[in-house]
């Protein structure tokens, strides 16, 4: 089960360089005011939310704990980044506050996964 849990870490971690590598590629845009959400930074999304739920469910097989309040914390922006990038995904041209913001709540939650001990 180890292996498995390992193995989901690895897409987990595939899905954030895809979350924050679409977000980093619209960076010059986004100072331009022409950024927008690219379907990387939508696919990525969606990988971190099924490989965290996944990741939650194996750890808790194995009785691993969990911390739920980190979870949760991470859960709860990653809802907000995924609501913004699914409403707002065929809009050709996004508001730079808030494209700053989806960029702002990813690097967020990669701080809280790896600093909250
Ligand atoms: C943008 C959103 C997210 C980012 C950037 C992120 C980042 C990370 C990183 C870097 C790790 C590996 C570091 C470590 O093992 O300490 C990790 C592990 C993990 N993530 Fe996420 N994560 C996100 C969302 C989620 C969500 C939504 C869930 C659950 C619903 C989740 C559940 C987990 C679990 C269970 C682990 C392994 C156990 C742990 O160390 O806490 N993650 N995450």
């Amino acid at each position: 089960m180890d292996a498995l849990i390992h193995l989901f870490v690895g897409l987990h971690i595939i899905g954030i360089a895809s979350l924050l590598g679409g977000f980093l590629t619209q960076m010059k845009a986004m100072g331009q005011g022409t950024a927008r959400f690219v379907p990387a930074m939508l696919h990525g999304a969606l990988t971190m939310l099924v490989t965290g739920v996944i990741l939650v469910g194996l750890n808790q097989a194995e009785d691993y704990t969990v911390n739920n309040v980190k979870i949760g914390v991470k859960l709860a922006l990653l809802i907000v980044i995924l609501g913004l990038v699914y409403v707002k995904r065929d809009e050709e041209k996004v508001d730079k506050g808030l494209f700053g913001l989806v960029g702002l709540l990813t690097m967020a939650n990669v701080f809280i996964a790896v600093m909250w001990t």
